[in-house]
């Protein structure tokens, strides 16, 4: 299998990320020195999609508590609580990032370790773990959904659910990547995305990285596109998914999951275990996060609208469970009924 390139790296006892907000015109590494230059990397999208936000919470989450000077397991538990309280406010959408500061913390209390130096090195094996599962699960994603694409000449997908997104491979774009590893090449029409263009930007750089063949479209593209019979499926990625299979993706997911119904297209949702949240039962109780309105006024920091007119900016929308033909994991493809189907699949217990 091709191996993209990796948003994310631990390298010489710090952490490296590609500064998205550069592509496609600078390859830009950074190295966040403190868990507020990680905060800030989060907000401002230098790092961003579901699965890298978590694994680069996770590594935010041991540069907040690195030089902790606690003296007991008691309050180190505190700072670093405090620490994940904090990194949780960067961006509310997608789970992954609670997900692992839930997880990195449990760790830390369950750890037999009582020294604070150890509860340290805890927290740093459990970020790299969950830097390392989460390239299994992609691969994994890759070999699931290449399964139900194998015959398609060409799919569409919208945002970035690439290498780019996660540890590595992506979720939407694996089975793009595993079946080029097959020799099998399909071709990617990408929206653009807008506000901020990570089709344009982000997925349509990958892509061409890897060699594979892209057509990038404006966002209100899409319906033509289809029309003449272009693409044989619909892929995206997730932020989150509720226990009936409603799905928050990129803002405009909604719009190409109607169209591709209209059309008789299969909409594909692929993601990792890490993203579904069962504790909430449908898409209306997945918080939205809502941008500044600067990012739909301005474009490449020239104003595109009136100074101050009124917008609204969510950076997500939610699909209903009622368009998406089914939900590739790591796990296996999970098809409707999803409040059924989900718990069964995640649990291991066979395909939906
Ligand atoms: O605002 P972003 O760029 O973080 O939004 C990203 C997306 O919506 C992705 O499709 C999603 O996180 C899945 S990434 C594998």
């Amino acid at each position: 299998m091709y191996r993209p390139v990796a948003p994310i790296v631990w390298r010489d006892g710090g952490v490296e990320i590609i500064d998205q907000t550069k592509l496609p015109e600078e390859l830009v590494v950074i190295r966040p020195q403190n868990i507020r230059e990680m905060w800030e990397a989060i907000k401002q999208l230098k790092v961003r999609g579901a699965p890298a936000i978590g694994i680069a919470a996770a590594f935010g989450l041991y540069l907040g508590v690195k030089d902790s000077r606690a003296r007991d397991k008691g309050s180190f538990l505190a700072e670093l609580k405090a620490a994940a309280d904090y990194l949780a406010t960067s961006r509310p959408t997608a789970v992954n990032l609670f997900w692992a500061l839930a997880r990195i913390q449990e760790r830390v209390a369950a750890s037999e370790y009582q020294e604070v130096d150890e509860l340290k090195e805890v927290v740093l094996k459990e970020a790299l773990a969950i830097q390392e599962e989460d390239e299994a699960m992609c691969r994994a994603i890759g070999r699931n959904g290449a399964e139900l694409l194998r015959r398609a000449e060409a799919v569409l997908t919208h945002c970035n659910a690439g290498t780019l997104a996660t540890a590595r491979y992506g979720t939407a774009l694996a089975p793009v990547y595993y079946l080029a590893g097959e020799d099998k090449v399909l071709r990617v029409f990408v929206d653009e995305t807008r506000p901020l263009l990570q089709g344009a930007r982000l997925t349509a750089w990958e892509l061409k990285e890897a060699g594979i063949p892209v057509t990038l479209i404006t966002d209100n593209m899409a319906a033509v596109v289809m029309q003449k019979g272009w693409v044989q499926a619909v892929i995206v990625g997730a932020d989150r998914i509720a226990a009936n299979g409603d799905v928050a993706n990129k803002i405009g997911t909604y719009g190409v999951a109607i169209l591709a119904r209209e059309h008789g297209l299969p909409f594909y949702v692929a993601a990792p275990s890490s993203t579904f949240d069962l504790s909430l039962s449908h898409g209306g109780e997945i918080p939205i996060e809502e941008r500044d309105p600067e990012e739909v006024r301005c474009w490449g920091g020239r104003r595109t609208a009136p100074e101050g007119i009124h917008v609204f900016n969510p950076a997500f929308d939610v699909t209903p469970h009622t368009y998406v033909t089914a939900i590739i994991t790591e796990k296996g493809v999970i098809r409707p009924p999803y409040t059924e189907n989900i718990p069964r699949v995640l649990r291991g217990e066979g395909r939906g």
